[in-house]
């Protein structure tokens, strides 16, 4: 399989709740230029392994994460790696949006203002509408920056919480079902979105909606019982799954 531009690499992810193995012995690495599917029944791991990406494992105290993960070849596990500048460079976006309770300008303006991003007032504008402009949000908010970013549409809020990752200039962004509160027509839109944002960022998207890793993704990860069971580009995994397990979940035979 070959990858132009390798940007994560996880090599033999182990993660433990206590006692509970949730994750056994991943490998995989992401590309910098595709969006990268994670699929597979409820319970699997999707949402642990992707959180030792950026380690938000690190806020649950009885998760312990081991074997490697490097971004750009960097240890992000190394004790001289700097967690707030790794979850900058890794920003992650959530099931259920989650903006700040502050207006949407400063829902956006609060990244690049502690990581000193800009200089004063101007840039730190040109950089909330840079944001929200590539997030496709900009147009319906331009007049409202100091309305409450909670009272934004599900749909937009979720664009506005992209638009937050966006703002501290990440380099990949992971996404956790992030259309599963909202409905066809705010999906259909963030899917336009990623589809987008494709090659500015590598993206992973965790999601249970197979139509979807089929639209947006271009490589596929199926996991089982915390096991990659299978990965490889979309369209053979959906097409031409490799594995039984795989075959029996993309033809709905369990879920
Ligand atoms: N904070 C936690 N403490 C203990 N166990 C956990 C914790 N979070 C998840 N688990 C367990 O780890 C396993 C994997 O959970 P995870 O949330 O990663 O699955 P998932 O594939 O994301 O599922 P879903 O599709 O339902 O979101 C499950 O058995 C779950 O109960
Ligand atoms: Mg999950």
């Amino acid at each position: 399989m070959t990858l132009q531009t390798p940007k994560l690499s996880a090599q033999n992810v182990s993660v433990h709740y206590g006692a509970k193995q949730a994750v056994r012995d991943v490998s995989i690495t992401m590309s910098m230029d595709e969006v990268t599917a994670f699929i597979g029944p409820s319970g699997c791991g999707k949402s642990t392994f992707l959180r030792t990406l950026n380690r938000m494992n690190d806020t649950i105290p009885s998760a312990k994460v081991s074997g490697e993960i490097l971004l750009d070849g960097e240890d992000i596990y190394a004790p001289s790696m700097d967690v707030v500048q790794l979850r900058a460079r890794v920003g992650m976006v959530f099931q259920k949006p989650n903006p700040f309770p502050k207006s949407i300008f400063e829902n956006v303006a609060y990244g690049p203002r502690i990581h000193g991003l800009a200089s004063g007032r101007a840039e730190l504008g040109e950089i909330v509408e840079r944001s929200l402009k590539r997030a496709g949000l900009w147009d319906e908010v331009k007049d409202r920056l100091d309305d409450s970013g909670t009272a934004l549409s599900g749909g937009q809020q979720q664009r506005l919480c992209i638009a937050r990752a966006i703002a501290v200039d990440p380099e990949v962004i992971l996404m956790d079902e992030p259309c599963s509160a909202l409905d066809p027509i705010a999906t259909a839109r963030i899917e336009e979105l990623i589809a987008d944002l494709r090659g500015k960022y590598a993206i992973v998207i965790v999601t249970h909606n197979m139509q979807q890793a089929a639209r947006v993704s271009q490589r596929t990860a199926f996991f089982h019982l915390g096991e990659l069971v299978e990965y490889g580009l979309t369209d053979e995994i959906f097409t031409a799954p490799r594995q039984p397990r795989t075959k029996d979940y993309i033809t709905g035979r369990y879920g």
